[in-house]
């Protein structure tokens, strides 16, 4: 099975995450890029209204790819501009599943996944599973055990 891991990272927790589930599930692993970076008035605003913000070129074709999963911060209870545009980009998924797994201080977790889901969906993607890592676990390591349920779900073992 294919596996591809695409995340966007501020501050590298959301990219330690990836890396984690990436060598678990032994999954390619793609960075999403902004081509540059906004303030932080324009981050929050931009992910609140489900915004886009162009991305470097990255793989966004998924054929002969089984499985995405995105890796995503939660930012103001949405995902980043540069996801939303990496979303917008995604083709060849139509009938292939798809997981979600978010990064957050502490709230807004829920909805960060459903604009995942919804702009994948609309491409015909299946939503499988989803989860979520406060950043203080990340810090402390104990991300880990999420991150492990969380891929044993996805590669089925
Ligand atoms: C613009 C912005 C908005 C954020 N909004 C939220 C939020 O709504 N809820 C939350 O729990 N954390 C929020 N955070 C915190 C991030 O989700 C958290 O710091 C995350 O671990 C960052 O991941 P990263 O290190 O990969 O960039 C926000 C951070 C930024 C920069």
């Amino acid at each position: 099975m294919v596996i591809r891991v695409a995340f966007y990272s501020w501050k590298g927790h959301t990219e330690k995450i990836a890396v984690t589930l990436a060598k678990l599930l032994d999954a390619e692993l793609i960075r999403i890029e902004p081509v540059r970076d906004c303030g932080m008035a324009g981050k929050a605003i931009k992910a609140l209204f489900t915004m886009k913000s162009p991305i470097r070129p990255t793989k966004t074709d998924l054929t002969g790819v089984d499985t995405l999963v995105i890796a995503s911060p939660v930012w103001a209870g949405k995902v980043p501009a540069y996801v939303n545009t990496y979303l917008d980009s995604v083709t060849g998924g139509s009938g292939k599943p798809f997981h979600v797994i978010v990064g957050m201080g502490g709230r807004g977790d829920q909805s960060a996944i459903a604009v995942v889901k919804k702009a994948l969906e609309q491409k015909g993607m299946k939503f499988v599973s989803s989860a979520s890592t406060i950043e203080k676990d990340v810090d402390s390591g104990s991300f880990s055990r999420t991150v492990e349920m969380f891929a044993a779900g996805i590669s089925g073992r």
